[in-house]
């Protein structure tokens, strides 16, 4: 009820009154910005005119001038403080649930038109995305999009309901902005997941398909249902003796909802899951899972890309054989990086350094973007790339690209700062696209190698 009243009348009453407030410190200005509007921008509230749109950014994020909703954004900040006196999961399960219930902003700015990017046929509104494993079980999927990532991806699901490892098992590093977590694929399983997606797809596509743009590109703006992009990301039981079974299983049944697929054979909390990686194993894998999605019958859009998530802790040659099996099995990309199970400096002190699990946040960065670069070579920049490990800023967002991202995910980062971030990330990224002279994110992938 609250929250009906909050998306309803109160919002429209306080946004109104803020409406005649100028916003931003307008720091810069793109002449280009009405090119497009995003996905983002639903139908309703009809958008200004192609006239005046005018594109400013400010240190809290790219604004646009006279639109109504960044200081909900902003206003996030002041609850984040909250959030970090609470257990870690708790916190995170209040999240979820604000998510779900609406209880977040929502964004209706266009994205900034350089940051459109095709990939798989589709057209995303922006890069950036929300890494697997924070909203696990796709209970808050609307609610995340909304906040203006340009995609979200759910899971891991595992084929099972399982429990995960023993509480606590999610540990904060603040000072360091990581996090060591050794969840070991809590999950609801693939049954209640999948009866989720269901229900949410056809809501989605309900009310998103009037904003979805009739463009004549090739491209289809947005995903299945409607302009938010949706991967599912799919993992094993811990207890199961036929891992490539449970990735067929997941296929079988989340793939339908999916824009894109994703084996996780990377997450260091469940035994002997990384030795999936190997070549043989991994070639297997691949074969038995691609063969699962092409069986099924799908309409015009075809079956959803399949990727595999990979560790930041992999040697050269592991990582020549993951190229080998991507190039050979034409794999439709890469997530690189899942957590790490080194503990890199600083954290090598840190008091919790010993705690069990794969580290996330800052630390990562440099580990899981050298991991990105060698990929990109290995792979000759044929095979899309997501960037994930380590984003905290649209400049951090911006050396994945140059280093052969064409996408790039943060889970980390966005737990500590909350949804303010995310447009402040789009602004910077815009920021650093346009002052280095490109004209799109396209434009700057691998621009390291060139
Ligand atoms: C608490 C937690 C749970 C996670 N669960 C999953 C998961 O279920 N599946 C997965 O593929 N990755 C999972 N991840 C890894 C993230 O998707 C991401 O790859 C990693 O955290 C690095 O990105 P970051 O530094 O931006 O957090 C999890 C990360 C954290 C912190």
């Amino acid at each position: 009820m609250a929250s009906r009243l909050f998306r309803g009348p109160l919002r429209d009453a306080l946004m109104g009154r803020l409406r005649a407030v100028p916003v931003g410190g307008g720091s810069r200005q793109s002449s280009s910005a009405a090119a497009e509007p995003g996905a983002a921008a639903a139908s309703k509230p009809p958008l200004p005119s192609k006239k005046a749109v005018d594109w400013s950014y400010d240190r809290d994020g790219y604004c646009w001038r006279g639109l109504r909703n960044g200081w909900l954004f902003r206003a996030t900040k002041y609850v984040n403080p909250f959030f970090a006196l609470l257990d870690p999961e708790f916190a995170h399960r209040l999240a979820i649930l604000a998510a779900s219930r609406g209880w977040v902003p929502r964004e209706k700015r266009p994205d900034p038109p350089i940051l459109g990017v095709k990939v798989w046929g589709r057209k995303f509104t922006n890069p950036i995305g929300l890494a697997a494993g924070f909203d696990k079980n796709a209970e808050a999927v609307e609610g995340l999009l909304g906040l203006g990532f340009g995609f979200v991806e759910v899971g891991s699901v595992t084929p099972m309901p399982q429990e995960g490892n023993p509480k606590p098992r999610i540990f904060r590093l603040p000072q360091e902005r990581a996090i060591i977590n050794r969840c070991g694929f809590n999950s609801e399983g693939i049954v209640t997941v999948t009866r989720r997606l269901g229900a949410q797809h056809g809501k989605r596509k309900m009310e998103e398909t009037s904003s979805t743009s009739s463009s004549n590109d090739e491209a289809k703006q947005g995903g299945k249902a409607g302009p938010g992009i949706l991967g599912v990301n799919i993992g094993k039981n811990k207890t199961s003796e036929d891992s490539t079974a449970d990735y067929v299983q997941g296929v079988h049944t989340l793939s339908q909802f999916a824009d894109y697929l994703v084996i996780n054979v990377s997450s260091p909390n469940t035994p002997g899951l990384r030795k999936l990686q190997g070549r043989k194993q991994l070639q297997d894998l691949v074969k038995k899972v691609q063969a699962a999605r092409d069986e099924m019958q799908w309409a015009e859009d075809g079956p959803p890309p399949l990727l595999v998530k990979i560790a930041p802790d992999l040697s050269k040659q592991d990582l020549e054989d993951i190229a080998a099996v991507a190039r050979n099995l034409r794999l439709d990309g890469l997530i690189i990086a899942n957590t790490t199970i080194s503990r890199p400096d600083p954290i090598s002190s840190h008091p919790l350094a010993g705690e069990a699990g794969g580290l996330s946040g800052k630390p990562l960065f440099d580990l899981s973007t050298n991991v990105l670069k060698v990929m990109y070579v290995l792979t000759q920049g044929k095979i899309p790339l997501i960037g994930c490990g380590g984003i905290s800023s649209g400049e951090d967002a911006y050396k994945k690209i140059r280093a052969g991202a064409t996408l790039v995910q943060l889970y980390t980062a966005f737990a500590y700062e909350g949804p303010a971030l995310i447009p402040q990330m789009k602004a910077e990224l815009a920021e650093c696209l346009e002052r280095d002279g490109f004209k799109s994110v396209q434009e700057a992938v691998g621009a390291d190698f060139r």
